[in-house]
């Protein structure tokens, strides 16, 4: 990337929602040059540029690829390559996404003019601007990225104060339904829980409160010692009898609530033996009982 000032690229945004505010304040705050960002609303755009001096707010998609050196792409997923084919981008530039799930070939027209594109996915929810901006330290940035540009992103992931991971071409898709599992799908399995506490009166608020710092420890456990020695439980310790009383137990919730938990507590076993709770024939009585139980 060709860079006015060798040392901080010209950065703008086309796209002001809740990823651009963040990475454009949180770039801002560690002194980088954030110079415009377009939206389809100019309010956006003006929104974004109010917390950054100097920066420009216009609803130019143009007008950002013209005045930036790097310009971020954060429209929604399904507006990415409409607004990569409608502007007219410059040799020595560069541009990025922060779509998990798109592959950056989507700014094969950038590339065909002679920028450098990448992909720059922050590995967080971010629900507002601000939850953005506060969520940022600490999380990942995924990156996909060749040449100059990969260690120009590097940079600015650890301005932000991110960690990174890079992400070979082709595996987006892939890395981003894993990332479910850490994400949308444990709420689903909070709702399995509320839901089977619910039959016994308890009601849902009171139980997310209740499973909530559980589920904060579970995660501690796992950031202090890993995901076999972090495991702990029945299938940390293989409690045969435990097990059998959950299998019938659950067999009278239902079917659904059976499944599910057969399905999960057959990918424990692994870390069990992995931790050195049990051995290799425990854990086999225990697979005889759960794959049994699937077949209710
Ligand atoms: N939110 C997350 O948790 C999260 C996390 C990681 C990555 N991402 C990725 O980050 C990207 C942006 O997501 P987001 O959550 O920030 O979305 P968002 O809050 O919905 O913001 C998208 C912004 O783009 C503007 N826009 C829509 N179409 C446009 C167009 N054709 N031209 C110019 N601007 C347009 C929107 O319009 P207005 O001007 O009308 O506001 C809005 O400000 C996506 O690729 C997403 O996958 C999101």
């Amino acid at each position: 990337m060709q860079q006015q000032n060798q040392i901080l690229p010209r950065i703008g945004f086309i796209g002001a929602g809740r990823v651009a505010k963040g990475l454009a304040w949180g770039l801002a705050r560690s002194k980088h040059n954030i110079v415009t960002a377009a939206s389809r609303s100019l309010g956006s755009a003006e929104q974004l540029a109010a917390r950054i001096a100097g920066c420009g707010a216009s609803t130019d998609a143009q007008d950002v690829v013209d005045r930036a050196d790097l310009v971020f792409v954060t429209v929604p997923d399904d507006a990415i390559a409409a607004v990569a084919a409608g502007v007219k981008w410059r040799q020595g530039m560069a541009v990025v996404h922060c779509s998990g799930a798109t592959e950056v070939a989507v700014l094969e027209p950038a590339a065909r003019a002679g920028a450098e594109i990448g992909g720059f996915h922050p590995l967080q929810l971010f629900g507002d601007p601000d939850v953005a901006l506060a969520g940022l330290p600490g999380c990942t940035i995924g990156i996909e990225a060749d040449g100059p540009l990969l260690p120009q992103l590097e940079l600015l992931a650890a301005a932000l104060g991110c960690r990174t991971i890079r992400l070979p071409p082709g595996c987006r898709v892939r890395y981003h339904a894993a990332a479910h599992y850490a994400a949308g799908f444990v709420i689903a399995l909070l709702k399995q829980a509320t839901d089977l506490w619910q039959s016994f009166g308890v009601e849902r608020e009171d139980a997310i409160r209740a499973l909530l710092p559980l589920l904060r420890g579970t995660a501690a456990s796992v950031e202090r010692s890993g995901l076999a020695q972090g495991l702990a439980g029945t299938y940390s310790r293989g409690d045969i009898g435990t097990i059998e009383k959950h299998l019938a137990e659950l067999a009278r919730a239902g079917p659904d609530a059976l499944h599910l938990y057969c399905e999960l507590a057959l990918r424990s076993i692994p870390l069990g033996l992995e931790r050195g709770g049990y051995d290799e024939k425990h854990a086999e009585a225990m697979r005889v009982l759960l794959r049994h139980a699937l077949t209710r």
